[in-house]
């Protein structure tokens, strides 16, 4: 149980690490601490697409969030937003987590969903 987690884990970080190489430099997504927080805070309303949120599911949703960029997704999922579909509490409902914290969850969102975000 515990050995296939990490294969599984260790798949997605590779992945990742792969498409990071293509994005230009920029941040580097820490996949793990990414889904601690996922499953802390924005499981609730990401992981069915609860109250208007993307739905992990739902790859248009996050094709059209990969378009926004990752600066200006970091910067509304810190401070709150209002979109066309509902409302994105500040910090996603995490009070104590950093800009880093949003970024690694929104890195693991996009990693589940199958989509690649731009910085
Ligand atoms: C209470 C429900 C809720 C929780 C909890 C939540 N979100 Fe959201 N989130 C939303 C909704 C609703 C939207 C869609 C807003 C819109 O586009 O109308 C959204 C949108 C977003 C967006 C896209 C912002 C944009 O520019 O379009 C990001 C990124 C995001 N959430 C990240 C997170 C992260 C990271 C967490 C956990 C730390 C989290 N969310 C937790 C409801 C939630």
């Amino acid at each position: 149980m515990k050995r296939k987690f990490i294969a599984l884990f260790g798949g997605l970080l590779f992945t990742v690490m792969l498409s990071s190489c293509g994005g230009g430099g920029g941040k580097t997504a820490d996949l793990a601490n990414g889904e601690t927080i996922y499953n802390k805070a924005c499981i609730a309303c990401h992981l069915k697409g609860v109250a208007g949120a993307a739905a992990l599911d739902d790859t248009p949703r996050w094709e059209e969030l990969a378009a926004k960029g990752m600066t200006t997704l970091v910067q509304h999922a810190n401070s709150g937003y209002t979109g066309n579909y509902g409302v994105m509490p500040e910090k996603g409902t995490c009070m104590d987590c950093s800009e880093q914290d949003l970024y690694d969850a929104i890195s693991f969102m996009f990693s589940k969903a199958g989509v690649e975000p731009k910085q």
